[in-house]
């Protein structure tokens, strides 16, 4: 019996935070990774790094997703039927710190793009060989903002959710797994990128990366739509669903 090689994982947003927990996770496992940021040292970085430990190849393939060009180079990779990918992490993100009405309209539909529009083109790309083969892996990161009401961002993490959810329906029994992971706030650098003071939300709130990924990972692969690590958010999501919204905004973005 000839074993079969581990499938290659391209993994947005890898250059830091869950992006780079990702790909350690999925090295760890013994995949082939396609690494894609805007950042092409810190993507460097990362892969020589992750080779040296797992023994794994990681390729850098720099990107700005919010841009036509650098969305199309991704679909490029995605879609190059000698190279085949048979995991798909949609992770890459950023939050705006100001109040929609003080935001540039410009602003929101880049922010948009990236947690909506770049998902949705990158799953497109990727569906077609996965379901030739009977088999593929999607994670898209959402957000327990997707279940309350924190501006833009939870629309669009909502999106991502309701996307999943559907996708997953769809095409599970063709053999493609596809699940939002949700996390609450994590330990990564999204809060200070986005000029946030962290000391808002208390201790209890923060989570590790290794364990969102761990768990959104060990979910994808049994085959849920929706991964919400740890039982506090799971509570947070559940009392979601029937608080009224103003008890659920959560604690308000200030600046550092
Ligand atoms: N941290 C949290 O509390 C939290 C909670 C819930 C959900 N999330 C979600 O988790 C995901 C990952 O965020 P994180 O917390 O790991 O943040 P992070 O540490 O700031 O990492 C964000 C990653 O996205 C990349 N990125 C940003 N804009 C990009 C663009 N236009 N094109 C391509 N790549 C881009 C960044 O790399 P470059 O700068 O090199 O492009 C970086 O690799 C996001 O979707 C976020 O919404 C985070």
């Amino acid at each position: 019996m000839t074993a079969t090689a581990p499938d290659t994982a391209l993994i947005t947003g890898a250059s830091a935070g869950l992006g780079t927990e990702f790909a350690r996770q999925l090295a760890a496992q013994g995949h082939p990774l396609v690494l894609v940021a805007r950042n092409r040292a810190r993507l460097e970085e990362v892969a020589a790094e992750l080779e040296l430990r797992y023994g794994t190849t990681a390729e850098v393939l720099p990107a700005d997703l919010t841009d036509d060009g650098g969305l199309a180079a991704v679909v490029g990779r995605l879609t190059d039927p000698l190279r085949p990918v048979g995991i798909l992490v949609n992770n890459a993100g950023t939050g705006l710190l100001h109040r929609f009405e003080d935001n540039s309209a410009e602003e929101e539909v880049q922010h948009l793009r990236l947690h909506t529009e770049a998902a949705l083109v990158l799953t497109h790309a990727a569906l077609p060989g996965m379901l030739g083969r009977g088999a593929g892996r999607i994670v898209n990161v959402a957000s327990i903002a997707a279940f309350l009401p924190r501006g833009t961002y939870s629309a669009a993490k909502a999106w991502l959710v309701s996307f999943s959810r559907w996708a997953n329906l769809e095409y599970r029994s063709r053999g493609v797994r596809v699940t939002a992971v949700c996390p609450g706030f994590t330990h990564t650098e999204f809060h200070d990128r986005m000029g946030m003071d962290k000391s808002v939300a208390p201790s209890w709130a923060w989570l590790q990366a290794e364990r969102v990924v761990r768990e959104g990972l060990a979910d994808n692969a049994r085959g849920k739509a929706v991964s919400i690590p740890t039982r506090r958010y799971k509570v947070v999501a559940a009392l979601a669903r029937v608080a009224p919204a103003r008890l659920m905004a959560g604690p308000p973005r200030r600046p550092k």
